[in-house]
C-alpha cells in the first residue's frame, strides 16, 4: 500500500489524472472472509454499523463507509495509518464492545483492514493520506513527584480553560457542554471519563499526548496541536495523572497495556 502510494504521490506532481489509490483485490477477498466471520455482528455487511447487535451498544459499532477513524497517529482529518489500525484490531477499544482479535495472524489483519477500507472512497484518494505525526518522548521530570506536582498545578488551570467544557471540571465526562456534543455520525458524542485507569487511546501519558495531537476524527476532539503547546499538553497530563481512579480487575476486553510509571 505504501508503495503503491509513493508511485502515486510521483504520478500526481507530474499532474497525471490517477488520482485514486488501489485497492488490492486478493487481500479484499480474503479481508471479506474475516470480515464476515468476525466482525459482521457489529459492523454489519455493509460496513455501516449496522450489525445485528448494534443496537444494544454504546458506543455503537463504527460505520466504516465515512473514512473516519479515531485513534490514530496521523494529523487530525486524515486516514489512520495500518498500524493504527492493526494496534485497534489487535488490542481492542477498552470498555467498549470492540474486543482484541489477537486469535488473527498478521496476514488476516492486514487482510480484513483492506476490506474495511473498501467501505469508504476516502481510501481512493491520494490527498487523504498522511505520515504519522512525530510525537516526543514523555519528559523526565514526569518521574519525579516533586516537579511533577508543580506542573500537575499548571496543567490544573489549563485544563479548566481548555478542556473542562467538555469533561468536566473533574474530568469525569460532565461537562456542561455535553448534552449539546454530537459526532458525524449523529449520535451524541460522550466526552471520556478521563479519571479512568484505561482509556480507549492507551493508558501511558503519551498516548494521551498522541490524542491531544491527532485528535479524534468525527468527534468534537479536536486537535490541540496548534493552540497548546507541548509543555503545555504535558503540564495537563501531569495534571490528569493526579486524578487516576484506582484500577479495579474488569471482565472483558481490557488490553494489555504498559504500565503507567507515575511514582
Ligand atoms: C462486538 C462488537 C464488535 C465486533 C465483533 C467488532 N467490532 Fe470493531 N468496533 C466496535 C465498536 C463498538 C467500535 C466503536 C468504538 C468507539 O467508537 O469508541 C468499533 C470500532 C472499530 C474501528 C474504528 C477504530 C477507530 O479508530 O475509530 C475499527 C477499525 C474496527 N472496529 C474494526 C473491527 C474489525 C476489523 C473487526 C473484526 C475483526 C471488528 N471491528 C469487530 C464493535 C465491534
Ligand atoms: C468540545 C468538547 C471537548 C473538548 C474541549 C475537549 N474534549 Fe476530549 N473528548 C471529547 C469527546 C466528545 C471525546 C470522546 C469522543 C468519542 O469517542 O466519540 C473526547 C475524548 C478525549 C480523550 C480520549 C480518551 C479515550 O477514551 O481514549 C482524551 C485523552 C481527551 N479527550 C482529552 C482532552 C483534553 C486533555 C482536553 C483539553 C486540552 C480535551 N479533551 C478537550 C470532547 C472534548
Amino acid at each position: 500500500m505504501l508503495k503503491k502510494f509513493a508511485i502515486l504521490l510521483l504520478a500526481a506532481s507530474s499532474a497525471i489524472a490517477a488520482e485514486s489509490v488501489q485497492l488490492d483485490f486478493t487481500r479484499y477477498m480474503d479481508g471479506k472472509y474475516i470480515f464476515e466471520r468476525n466482525c459482521i455482528v457489529c459492523h454489519g455487511p455493509r460496513g455501516d454499523g449496522n450489525g445485528e447487535m448494534a443496537p444494544t451498544l454504546n458506543p455503537r459499532p463504527r460505520s466504516f463507509r465515512e473514512g473516519m477513524f479515531k485513534f490514530r497517529t496521523t494529523p487530525f482529518g486524515s486516514l489512520p495509518t495500518e498500524d493504527d489500525l492493526r494496534h485497534t484490531i489487535k488490542h481492542g477499544l477498552t470498555g467498549t464492545a470492540m474486543g482484541m482479535f489477537s486469535q488473527l495472524t498478521d496476514d488476516d489483519v492486514t487482510s480484513v483492514i483492506e476490506y474495511v477500507k473498501s467501505f469508504s472512497r476516502r481510501w481512493r484518494k491520494a490527498e487523504n493520506y498522511a505520515e504519522p505525526l512525530t510525537l516526543p518522548e514523555p519528559p523526565d521530570w514526569l518521574e519525579d513527584t516533586k516537579q511533577r506536582a508543580t506542573h500537575a498545578e499548571n496543567g490544573r488551570t489549563l485544563f479548566v480553560t481548555n478542556c473542562s467544557a467538555c469533561h468536566g471540571p473533574a474530568a469525569d465526562g460532565k461537562g456542561p457542554a455535553v448534552a449539546g456534543l454530537k459526532d458525524v455520525w449523529n449520535f451524541p458524542a460522550k466526552p471520556s471519563d478521563l479519571r479512568q485507569p484505561h482509556l480507549r487511546c492507551g493508558d501511558r501519558p503519551q498516548d494521551i499526548y498522541r490524542v491531544l495531537a491527532t485528535g479524534l476524527n468525527g468527534t468534537p476532539m479536536v486537535s490541540f496541536e496548534t493552540t497548546l503547546t507541548p509543555e503545555q499538553r504535558w503540564d495537563i497530563i501531569a495534571y490528569l495523572f493526579t486524578l487516576k481512579l484506582p484500577d479495579v480487575p474488569t471482565l472483558g476486553n481490557a488490553p494489555p497495556r504498559e504500565t503507567v510509571k507515575t511514582k
